[in-house]
């Protein structure tokens, strides 16, 4: 790898591709846009990965093809509402153009994949559980993901593989550029609307900060590595979700919101005591935002830790400990409630704190 390599970087306004954009300064980034454009990149060139050659016209093809020393795919349907048909076009086709374009450059891939294709035979459909009114399907975008690292691994293209886990806001700062399902579970929370979460106490929820995944990326850049598999999660410093839920309320005490402080019942007994008595009462689109946050908590709710690579390979970061991630995570909270505007009914403070003390 040259010591100011070229990378091309799908999804470069997506929540990982706006994080990594800063960690890439010592390279020329050329971010292929798809509908938005970025901030903040050398070099942009609109396309569309579900389109023959990446929706460029030849010459334009080849003229990247001779340029690109490393790729980072980062470009992917997240969302779980897209179907299966949409979610594949890009999850699994747009990879395998991707693949293509790395073998025609003679590049390396750095294919961003998830944790979750670990746990494509525990979401609520692969279990025969009832999906009731969910308009999630988990399963359309696991089963994506994994078929695009089998077309990376067939295609025989020197390839890093990654895999993160829930990506929440920067460490430091909370910011995030589109707000996650998790945030969906915090936003429910602070606004006192969620008295149950469907996750027992002592299940594991896996997150990392978005700049740990970022500065993992560009350190496996930097190294120049070309194959492997690289788990980018807590694994056994996850917090449980009992834990996960009181951060979460003591930091909205602490902002001076009145949160929800939710009763955690497993899937099962939801399914065998509550569905029938509270939940096919409520609204139908209450129902529905319930049976699609069980479709969600469904892939968390079996106690399983994910392998981590933190720490385990060479000049990559090394994993966060219990407190790292409870501070990332009280910096998200805040950063969602500011963003949210939930703050704003909070007066003013009447000194400030080095007035008083002066
Ligand atoms: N976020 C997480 O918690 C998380 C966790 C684990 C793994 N991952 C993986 O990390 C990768 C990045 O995820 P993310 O959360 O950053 O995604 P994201 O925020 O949903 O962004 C998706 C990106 O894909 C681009 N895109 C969509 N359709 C496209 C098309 N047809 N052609 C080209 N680009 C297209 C979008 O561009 P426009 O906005 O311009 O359409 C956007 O930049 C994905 O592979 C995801 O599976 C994410």
């Amino acid at each position: 790898m040259p010591s100011h390599p070229t990378v091309l970087l799908t999804g470069a306004s997506g929540v990982v591709g706006s994080a990594l954009l800063p960690q890439l300064s010592d390279c020329h980034t050329i971010a292929l846009t798809h509908r938005n454009p970025v901030a903040g990149v050398a070099e942009q060139l609109a396309g569309d990965l579900t389109a023959p050659r990446l929706g460029l016209d030849a010459d334009a093809y080849r003229r990247l093809v001779a340029r690109v020393d490393a790729i980072v795919h980062c470009a992917a349907i997240t969302g779980f509402t897209m179907g299966p048909s949409a979610t594949h076009a890009l999850n699994e086709a747009g990879t395998r153009q991707m693949a293509r374009l790395a073998e025609d450059a003679g590049s390396v891939l750095y294919h961003v994949s998830t944790a979750f294709v670990d746990r494509t035979d525990l979401t609520r459909a692969q279990l025969g559980q009832d999906q009731g009114e969910a308009t999630a399907r988990p399963e359309d975008y696991l089963d994506s993901k994994r078929a695009g690292e089998d077309v990376v691994r067939s295609s025989g293209v020197p390839a890093v593989i990654i895999r993160p886990s829930v990506v929440i806001g920067d460490a430091a700062t909370g910011e995030i550029s589109a707000f996650q399902g998790i945030h969906g579970i915090v936003n429910g929370l602070l606004r006192g609307l969620l008295p149950l979460v469907p996750l027992p106490a002592a299940s594991p929820v896996d997150f990392v900060p978005q700049d740990l995944v970022a500065g993992t990326i560009a350190s496996l850049i930097r190294q120049g590595r070309r194959e492997g598999e690289v788990w980018i999660t807590a694994g056994t410093n996850a917090l449980s979700t009992e834990r996960l839920l009181q951060v979460i309320g003591d930091t909205a005490d602490e902002l001076g919101l009145t949160p929800m402080r939710p009763r955690m019942v497993g899937p099962e007994m939801v399914d065998r005591l509550i569905r029938p008595v509270f939940i096919a009462n409520l609204h139908p689109r209450a129902r529905r935002r319930f049976d699609d946050m069980l479709a969600m908590t469904a892939l968390f709710a079996h106690g399983h830790v994910f392998p981590s690579s933190l720490g385990q390979l060479a000049g990559i970061p090394k994993a966060p400990s219990a407190t790292d991630l409870e501070a990332a995570l009280r910096t998200s909270v805040a950063y969602m409630a500011r963003a949210k505007g939930m703050l704003r009914h909070l007066p003013e403070p009447a000194f400030t704190a080095e007035q008083v003390s002066a």
